[in-house]
């Protein structure tokens, strides 16, 4: 080798090492708010009933609001609280441009907006593109063909089978289960929906339809609102009406649907420039990685600002080892380039709660992952005190999911059972209402489990998601690298370092076998012994002990969260030394 050749060699190693440094550089650019925030999903019907109605209301998430402020969250995403029908409780909304009496008035909204600034909370309306109510001024004058709604639909004929009988256009099924289409003699036509026959489905190919659903986003960002949830994006474009009858759904993940975001976007982002700071589009998205990515946009049509990252929802549950919620960690952080910004999702309105569908006791390790990886954490109301799934009877099933499943399959499909109001304390309906009987069942655990309960108790779910939320207002957290990987077959651990800041490692054991494993063979830059910094409440240790990084004793579904002080040496002075030892390597192989 000669000596040009062996000092190439010594630069690439130089450059090998840095690459691999666990101890990312601080970076130049700060992030913006909506990067660093949790995102606190209200479901208004069942946070806080103000009005004695047993139905919750506007008034009533102003009040709590301070809950919010208390939890450290940054930013409240609430569920519709438009004009509704109430057939998909709120998701059919039958005036874009108003709340429904159930919830308040345009005031409440108000006042409710300048407590939450007043907070430092940001408030996120959701924004329901894909549907109106059949109840809309829109449906109905489109039913009498009246100008210029006529074609605000999607009508067609339908066809003639071959017995003569008048049959829907095509075999889609709606996402409630039951055909896509419905006839209408009124206008002698199908109409097209892709959930419940009271949520027909806007045309999209019609310009004047995208531009009053624009200047809807338009409306609701100059009452001062920061931003959007966006529902059942997808679903947005169909494609040809004469599929196959093979094709039982509609496509969905059209080019136009990705298309059409980026034109939102655009909108997000006048806005943004008009009021000084960031309109932000977060995007109902369940598809494959790829299709999901593709909402990011590109840096010429920006899309959302980040489409809901749902793995832990749909790829992960109560049987998946370790090795599962690393690949599925990984294969997320391992897309996450070109500046997008990450975020993860452990529950919503759609899905049973945190504690029924994994286990009470990973309630406090599944929020760690949620909220220490890297980025956005969102978390649905409840669940910081990990509420439970509640038993509903058929007579009390009100999701039309349930409701079409039928009496002997309604548990199966209804999403009541995560719907259930708030359990703030253990006077009449949970605190949640002052009436006794409320639109859901009140959970018969609430006496024991509610947040008053645990505000006072030793240790909760709700102080370890307070020291959390406090957690990840660290540069380490925000902004630092992170290595995922299971232990063990049960133990999964992932480590959150940054340059000249402390070190924070989360192991946590899915299964219910004690558990001793040894991190530091995984994740060799830890020292022999790290500091305890928050623990699960089911855990028998306290904060600020030292345990054993080569030999950690974990108990059944015991999680924790580690502290370990920056190394303080920086990536020079490890990366000169190591340099000469591998040049003085070679020197002794070629020349001794
Ligand atoms: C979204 C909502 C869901 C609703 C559906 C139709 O998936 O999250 O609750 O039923 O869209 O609007």
């Amino acid at each position: 080798m000669t000596v040009a050749m062996r000092i190439l060699w010594c630069l690439v190693s130089l450059v090998i090492i840095a690459g691999v440094s666990p101890y990312p550089e601080q970076p130049e650019a700060e992030l913006d708010w909506w990067q660093t925030t949790v995102f606190y999903q209200i479901y208004p019907l069942s946070f806080k009933d103000s009005s004695g109605g047993g139905v919750g209301d506007l008034l009533g998430i102003a009040e709590k609001l301070e809950h919010l402020k208390d939890l450290g969250v940054g930013g409240v995403w609430l569920s519709p609280i438009f004009k509704s029908a109430m057939a998909d409780f709120g998701y059919d909304i039958s005036d874009f441009r108003d709340i429904d009496p159930v919830f308040g008035t345009l005031a409440h909204l108000d006042v409710l907006l300048i407590i939450a600034n007043l907070s430092d909370i940001r408030v996120i309306l959701d924004f329901v593109p894909n549907h109106s109510s059949d109840e809309h001024e829109w449906f109905v004058r489109s039913l009498q063909r009246e100008e210029p709604f006529t074609n605000y639909y999607t009508w067609h004929d339908g066809r003639v089978d071959t017995a003569g009988n008048r049959i829907p256009p095509n075999n889609w099924q709606s996402v409630f289960g039951g055909p896509a289409w419905t006839w209408r003699p009124e206008r002698n036509q199908y109409y097209l929906h892709q959930f419940d026959p009271k949520q027909p489905d806007l045309n999209y190919g019609n310009p004047l339809v995208v531009e009053e659903m624009k200047n809807v986003l338009r409306y609701w960002l100059d009452k001062g609102v920061d931003g959007f949830r966006v529902d059942a994006v997808p679903h947005l474009f169909e494609g040809p009406i004469d599929a196959p009858d093979s094709e039982t759904s509609a496509p969905t993940h059209l080019p136009e649907t990705y298309e059409m975001v980026a034109e939102w976007r655009k909108v997000m982002d006048e806005k943004s420039v008009e009021y000084g700071r960031t309109k932000v589009l977060m995007l109902e998205t369940y598809g494959t990685i790829n299709q999901t990515m593709g909402y990011y946009g590109t840096d010429d049509a920006p899309g959302g600002h980040f489409p809901f990252n749902f793995r832990l929802i749909t790829d992960i549950n109560k049987l998946s080892t370790a090795e599962d919620f690393s690949r599925t960690i990984n294969e997320y952080l391992d897309v996450m380039t070109d500046g997008r910004t990450p975020n993860w999702v452990l529950g919503n309105h759609d899905q049973h709660r945190v504690a029924s569908r994994f286990s009470r006791e990973l309630v406090d390790g599944l929020n760690f992952l949620a909220h220490l990886l890297p980025g956005i954490g969102v978390t649905y109301n409840g669940e910081e005190i990990g509420m439970e799934n509640t038993l509903i009877t058929w007579e009390q099933c009100q999701d039309p999911q349930g409701i079409n499943a039928g009496p002997d399959h309604y548990l199966e499909a209804t999403r009541d059972l995560e719907r259930t109001p708030f359990q703030w304390d253990n006077s009449t309906s949970a605190g949640f209402s002052s009436n006794e009987t409320t639109w859901l069942p009140v959970n018969e655990n609430y006496k024991e489990l509610n947040l008053e309960v645990q505000k006072t108790a030793a240790k909760s779910h709700y102080k370890v998601y307070k020291q959390i939320t406090e957690l990840r207002k660290t540069r380490t957290i925000q902004l630092g690298g992170c290595q995922v990987a299971a232990l063990s077959e049960n133990v999964l651990a992932f480590t959150r370092t940054l340059e000249s800041e402390d070190t924070y490692v989360v192991v946590i054991n899915l299964g219910d076998q004690q558990e001793t494993v040894n991190v530091k063979a995984t994740f060799e830059y830890l020292p022999d012994q790290i500091t305890i910094h928050i623990v699960g409440v089911y855990s028998g240790h306290m904060a600020g002990h030292s345990l054993s990084t080569t030999s950690l004793v974990l108990n059944a579904r015991e999680s924790f969260v580690f502290r370990a002080e920056s190394p303080d040496v920086d990536d020079s002075i490890i990366i000169l030394p190591c340099s000469l030892f591998i040049m003085i390597i070679q020197f002794v192989v070629r020349y001794l």
